[in-house]
């Protein structure tokens, strides 16, 4: 069993591609001390998601890196991984970032990539997690903050939060219920990362 990392005041990287309602509730943790972590650095693989601008908004430095502008995934990881670097990034929290992220980044990044999912993996993995949880008829789905492997929302979990699926739910109400949710979860399992409580033994994470 290891160590994820010792007790230190965490500096993060948010990757997002859309709104950034993670990131935001993740920086308002950090600004009023729940969270002893700062986000130093935001990038987007969308030159119109609306994380860049309230990135930048609150003073926190944000780059678009366009993925079409580099020959593989390789090359535009190994320009993230530059970026990320030349920050001192200790951690990588993916919210909303909707591409699979590869061996460049796992390298430089082992067991430091986050991922906040909105249902409760293994179940409903991949996109429209809460259309597919409606659509399948489960009473309960939820959101889970896990590690990043190279798979699709497969890496080991870490903690899970439970939303109880109402009879007339529909993808969008049953997803504003689960972001409440999402906006607690995340900074919480950062928290308990920079107190040094999260270890990893094969894919079952302890929080001690
Ligand atoms: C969230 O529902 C998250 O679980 C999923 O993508 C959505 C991102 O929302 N991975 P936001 O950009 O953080 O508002």
């Amino acid at each position: 069993m290891r160590q994820v990392t010792p007790p230190k005041r965490l500096r993060l990287a948010v990757l997002a591609s859309g709104r950034g309602s993670n990131f935001l509730a993740i920086q308002e943790a950090s600004q009023n001390g729940q969270l002893q972590a700062d986000i130093c650095l935001l990038i987007s693989d969308q030159a119109s998601a609306p994380a860049l601008e309230r990135a930048r908004n609150l003073g926190i430095k944000a780059l678009f890196i366009d993925p079409k502008a580099f020959p593989d995934r390789d090359a535009y990881e190994s320009e993230l991984v530059r970026h990320l670097q030349g920050e001192g990034i200790d951690f990588v929290v993916l919210a909303g970032y909707m591409r699979l992220v590869g061996r460049v980044i796992l390298k430089a990044y082992q067991d430091r990539v986050l991922n906040i999912h909105p249902a409760l993996l293994p179940s409903f993995p991949g996109l429209h997690a809460q259309r597919q949880a409606v659509e399948y008829g489960v009473k309960y789905s939820g959101c889970t903050v896990h590690f990043v492997d190279q798979g699709m929302d497969t890496g080991p979990i870490i903690r899970q939060a439970v939303v109880p699926v109402e009879e007339n739910d529909t993808e969008d109400s049953l997803a504003e219920r689960i972001l409440v949710q999402e906006h607690q979860l995340y900074w919480q399992v950062l928290q308990l990362l920079a107190e040094g409580r999260v270890y990893i033994e094969g894919r079952k994470v302890y929080i001690v």
